[in-house]
């Protein structure tokens, strides 16, 4: 079951698949380079970075090398972006042999017909219409225009918990912390509790609870709203908040709602598609036929690239159907279509989304064994390689373990080799897609080792 080590062609025999340490971490290397940065860099890296402190160099599979030789399974990949892995000679190959005969435009193009050709396969054949950008956001900010521009409504209904990226149109709809101090935001938007059921805001349990979440975003709509909702925007599973995976019935619900207040359905498969879920869409877990769904991150293996794709009757409406309503810069252009022709088809052909099935199953699996063991492991959840864990002092009260713990919890994983987002108490793990059956056994036995120092060594229970 799973892989036994990248399939990349290219894969030397040497390269490394599993941790391998030379220096106390972060080494000295790391340390010269990632001081000489700050005199350039301001403090809003992404925080990974700032705990870490490791410059890496280079990378292979589900491996990444820093500047002191040192060698970590990567669980974050880029936060859901290297679908296939570091390294790829042949996704370099790829994007070489592109940009050598040409980078930019719009224009009508050999490569990006095979791209959406590739894409449009893999899709439900109801989602039809393509638009490609290359940041997320921006493919987010495409499907609230295409609702407004179709439903002639201008309000939008989000969640708790949810991200959808930082730019003007989308930040509002955070549920995190991302926009405090940022506001006013635009108006019309209202952000709801997801069905995040291990930290229900509403204190029920599923399934007696009958879906509640669904029925108050139907009442709070009808309350709340100037009756102009315009869509309903969700992430099938919540990534930023932790991996949280909601049940089967959920979005079809969301959906009945969409339709009785004739707004439509936009699913933000950002993170969960292009298979981290065990399926190539999120959406094929419940079933749900979205109006407009946005994907990008593993989409183009590293390059940027997204896209919003909706159903045909959508886009030919109103002033999205106008030339230029969906264009950019950059979006789609010869080099970003190779990176997603590329990518689409080494994911099919690799079999990498039965890979993040079986793979994630191991790992499911072996974390859940875990929480027998450790009382501070309140929930395991997931669905292929997309996982969450809550850390909590207490089982009952589910109250998080404090920051100062989770912290010990990411730097002694990493002095071990093992790169996690373990520093919040809703840890999430989200490797590249090619992880090996082995390498997940690999990161089980660190984690393992670490949540035993931190029974041993730290007043979990307290400390903050
Ligand atoms: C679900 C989701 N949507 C949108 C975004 C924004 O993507 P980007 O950072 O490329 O703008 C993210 C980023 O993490 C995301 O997780």
């Amino acid at each position: 079951m799973g892989r036994k080590s990248s399939r990349d062609p290219d894969s030397a025999e040497s390269s490394p698949t599993l941790p391998a340490l030379k220096t106390p971490i972060p080494g000295p290397r790391s340390l010269e380079i990632f001081a000489a940065e700050r005199a350039y860099l301001g403090p809003s890296r992404q925080k990974i970075t700032l705990l870490a402190q490791i410059a890496f160099e280079n990378g292979h599979g589900a491996t990444l090398t820093d500047a002191d030789g040192n060698v970590y399974l990567d669980f974050v990949a880029g936060i859901g972006v290297a679908s296939l892995g570091h390294g790829r000679k042949d996704l370099a190959r790829a994007l070489s042999a592109q940009a050598e005969r040409l980078i930019v435009g719009s224009f009508a193009n050999r490569t990006r017909l095979r791209a959406l050709q590739r894409l449009s396969e893999l899709l439900p054949s109801y989602l039809g219409a393509i638009s490609l950008f290359s940041g997320g956001a921006e493919a987010v900010e495409a499907a609230l225009r295409v609702a407004r521009s179709y439903t002639g409504k201008h309000e939008v209904v989000g969640f708790w918990g949810a991200f959808h990226g930082k730019t003007g149109a989308v930040l509002g709809l955070a549920g995190d912390g991302s926009k405090k101090g940022y506001g006013p935001f635009s108006s019309g938007q209202y952000v709801i509790p997801y069905a995040d059921c291990y930290r229900c805001a509403f204190r029920m349990s599923y399934p007696s609870c009958g879906l509640y979440c669904v029925e108050f975003a139907r009442r709070y709509i009808d309350q709340v709203s100037a009756g102009a909702v315009s869509a309903i925007l969700v992430e099938p599973c919540q990534a930023t908040t932790g991996n949280v995976v909601p049940p089967d019935d959920y979005l079809p619900a969301l959906k009945k709602v969409a339709r009785e207040k004739g707004a439509l359905l936009i699913v933000d498969e950002m993170i969960t598609g292009a298979g981290r879920t065990g399926r190539m869409w999120a959406i094929e877990h419940s079933g749900v036929e979205p109006d407009v769904m946005t994907i990008g991150k593993g989409i183009g293996g590293g390059f940027p690239v997204s896209a919003t794709v909706c159903r045909p009757e959508l886009v030919e409406r109103g002033p999205f159907s106008l030339p230029g309503s969906a264009s950019s810069s950059y979006g789609g252009n010869p080099l970003a279509a190779a990176a997603l022709e590329h990518t689409l088809r080494v994911i099919v052909e690799e079999r990498l989304v039965e890979n993040a099935r079986e793979v994630g199953a191991i790992l499911l699996n072996g974390l859940r064994e875990l929480m027998e063991e450790f009382p501070f492991i309140g929930d395991v959840r997931g669905r292929g390689l997309l996982i969450g864990i809550d850390f909590v002092r207490n089982r009952k009260t589910k109250e998080p373990l404090g920051q100062k713990t989770m912290h010990f919890i990411f730097s002694e994983a990493l002095k071990r080799g093992l790169l996690t987002m373990g520093y919040s108490a809703r840890m999430r793990i989200n490797p590249p897609l090619v992880l090996s059956a082995e390498q997940a056994q690999a990161g089980l036995a660190i984690l393992r080792d670490v949540f035993k120092l931190v029974e041993r060594s730290i007043s979990w229970r307290t400390e903050n």
